[in-house]
């Protein structure tokens, strides 16, 4: 019973505690904690509510990270509608609507204007404070229960503040552009179709049947209205906005005005800055604050009256496309690009545009000397949406993908299955080497600062380096006079380059660019294996019992370390100093024979069991309280009373790592 209730307490604790902390890290956008302490308290969680599963409530964080796939979708009856808004195009249009308000209420009106967030609609509902649904819109009166993926969204809270008996508020599921654009990345190299924008990315991600797939992306939910609200009475949107911050929800920014004039240059000039949001915006919103005088205007069949939608102009543009080149990427993925007559778009001058692949091509039956109309999809690279048939003249040209790669003159093949082609040049094809460079030094990888593409590219080109271990062998005099360059930067560059030997294990994994190898299983790996040498000798049985670990990864790792060159790179990375293995020294066995333990706090590298484990495999016993006999307290991060006795006691406290060095000693 005794155990009983500690855990109970415990999990309390560590549901509220991981709670704030992913607050701050999504709402705030303000860690206060590294990944991995965050980690362990999860774990620890998870340990906890296995061991005890009628502990285990639907607002434990633990929820996040995506259970069992659903056989089908329920469908879910929204209590009001989520009803949708009439459009403005343009200020006159805009003007139109502010007329006929004012004439309607006869009185002062005051308005708040809001990002129109390009996502998914959903409806989120908490009874007593707890979230019970996510749906999406669907028709408005019937959406899909959502539910198990929206729980996996870090900033959407499982429990509010104030546990009233129903809240239900709306918002918009969006996919970061940023993040966007890195999962198209990754699934241009994999060979998967990629999504179209952020929206249907977002969309794509939430209506799906197994959570883990909205878990692994990057989501979040912006809200920006309560539709029903018990317990509570809020006269204007402006207090429902506020009543939703301090709830702990992620909530829209919003202008409050009287002016149209001022609101209306307010909505053009977001039309001009909308790129530099973090999520896609289509426009703006523009909503009368006074609830009552939204019950005088009332509502059409399908939108409020007192409402409306400014949409921003389409951001397109017509131009001729002059040349298809291809790219050839890290993977050897050959990427036809298209080259444009330099076009206005979106406040930035677009040359080139994405065409993906060769289906991409066929599908949309591009020719070279096309007039096309190219679009900013997902903000930073811009697409073809199609093509101008009544513009052709027949002068046009088919395009095919290269049989030889145009870097290195190896075979391009397109295995089946796979969407994209690819260089069979591998080691041999300076595009490939020279991509492989970039993304060793870039941020995620080894983050060489100073080193981005233009000056691997030239040091590429120079033969001054011919592979990533090369750039452990750099001097001064090789760099000092290229272009550029100078004294400082050549210091800098250099230091830059020394620091990174020091980059962790997972950096390290991730940087060799093993194919399939991103940064979540560089994580996993490094965490399994603690060396490059003990992953390079792992066997597939031993790599397929990593749980996350499946089997073309882990022969993609296998077939990596065979080959000859990647071992000889390693051996030089190795012989330049760069570290190898993870920080925590191996274990002696029997280092802690008849030593007595106490744990308190939460500890960065072990959760409570693993430490607990490792002492006792060492010989060494842990009890749960302090006394005279006992050797060591360790002490986490926000150790409880057991650290004040030990004090008192003066029994010798241990931080983490003087626990991890004594271990070793
Ligand atoms: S208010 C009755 N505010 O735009 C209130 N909608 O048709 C209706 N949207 O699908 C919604 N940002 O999901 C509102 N700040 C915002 C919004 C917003 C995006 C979406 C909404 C709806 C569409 C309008």
């Amino acid at each position: 019973m005794e155990a009983f209730t500690k855990a109970q307490k415990r999990i309390e604790e560590l549901k509220r505690e991981i709670e704030k902390h992913n607050y701050h890290y999504y709402v705030l956008d303000d860690p206060l904690i590294s990944d991995s302490q965050f980690d362990l308290l999860m774990r620890e969680l998870m340990e906890l509510e296995n061991q005890f599963p009628e502990l285990l409530t639907p607002d434990s964080p633990s929820q996040r990270v995506g259970g069992e796939p659903l056989k089908g979708f329920k469908t879910f009856q929204h209590r009001t509608p989520l009803l949708s808004l009439g459009n403005a195009f343009g200020k006159e249009e805009l003007l139109d609507f502010h007329r006929r308000v004012v004439n309607s209420l006869g009185e002062d009106v005051e308005f708040i204007v809001e990002h129109k967030v390009d996502g998914l609609s959903i409806g989120l509902y908490y009874e007593n404070g707890i979230l019970q649904v996510g749906a999406t819109r669907g028709d408005g009166e019937t959406g899909e229960d959502v539910t198990h993926n929206i729980k996996t969204i870090g900033n959407v809270p499982l429990r509010i503040k104030e546990p009233l008996p129903l809240v239900a508020v709306r918002g918009e599921a969006y996919m970061p552009k940023d993040s966007f654009e890195k999962l198209n990345q990754e699934k241009e190299e994999k060979g998967e179709p990629l999504f179209a924008n952020p929206r249907n990315a977002a969309a794509g991600s939430i209506r799906q049947l197994n959570p883990k797939i909205a878990a692994s992306r990057d989501l979040r939910v912006i809200v920006y209205d309560v539709m029903d609200l018990e317990g509570k009475e809020i006269h204007t949107h402006s207090e429902d906005l506020e009543f939703l911050r301090e709830q702990g929800f992620s909530v829209i920014e919003s202008l409050k005005s009287k002016d149209i004039n001022e609101i209306a240059t307010y909505c053009e000039q977001w039309g001009h800055k909308r790129h530099d949001l973090p999520y896609e915006i289509d426009g703006m919103v523009i909503k009368v604050n006074n609830k009552e005088q939204q019950r005088q205007l009332g509502y059409t069949s399908k939108s409020p009256r007192w409402a409306i939608a400014y949409k921003f102009p389409a951001e397109q543009g017509i131009t001729r496309l002059l040349d298809i080149v291809v790219k050839v990427g890290r993977t050897g993925a050959v990427t036809p690009n298209a080259i444009l007559e330099p076009v206005k778009l979106a406040g930035t001058t677009v040359s080139r545009a994405t065409l993906h692949n060769e289906d991409f091509i066929k599908e949309k039956d591009i020719l070279i000397g096309d007039y096309v109309v190219i679009q900013k999809a997902g903000e930073i690279i811009p697409e073809v949406v199609e093509v101008v048939k009544e513009k052709r003249t027949g002068e046009e040209r088919v395009f095919s993908l290269p049989e030889y790669c145009p870097e290195c003159s190896s075979k391009v093949v397109r295995l089946e299955g796979e969407a994209v082609a690819r260089c069979t040049g591998k080691t041999i094809c300076p595009a490939q080497v020279r991509e492989g460079i970039i993304h060793f030094a870039s941020r995620n990888a080894m983050d060489i600062e100073g080193l981005g593409p233009s000056i691997v590219t030239l040091l590429f080109e120079k033969e001054l380096i011919k592979n990533f271990a090369d750039l452990y062998y750099l001097k001064f005099e090789d760099i000092v006079n290229l272009e550029r360059m100078g004294e400082k930067s050549a210091q800098n560059l250099l230091a830059s380059i020394e620091k990174s030997k020091e980059a962790s294990l997972h950096q390290l994994i991730f940087a060799l660019g093993i194919p399939l190898v991103g940064q979540k299983a560089a994580k996993i790996l490094a965490e399994n294996f603690g060396s490059i040498d003990k992953l390079s000798k792992a066997t597939e049985d031993e790599l397929i019992a990593i749980h996350e670990i499946g089997s073309k990864i882990a022969q993609s790792i296998i077939s990596f370390f065979n080959e000859e060159q990647n071992r000889a790179i390693l051996e030089r990375l190795k012989q330049a100093g760069v570290k190898m293995e993870s920080e925590i020294p191996e274990i002696k066995e029997g280092a802690l024979v008849g030593k007595t333990f106490v744990i308190t706090g939460t500890l960065e590298k072990y959760s409570r069991k693993e430490a607990q484990e490792l002492i006792e495999s060492l010989g060494g016993k842990v009890s749960s309280s302090v006394s005279k006999k006992t050797d060591y307290v360790v002490a986490g991060a926000s150790p409880g009373s057991k650290y004040d006795k030990a004090q008192q006691l003066g029994v010798s406290i241990l931080d983490e790592e003087s626990f991890i060095k004594l271990m070793g000693e």
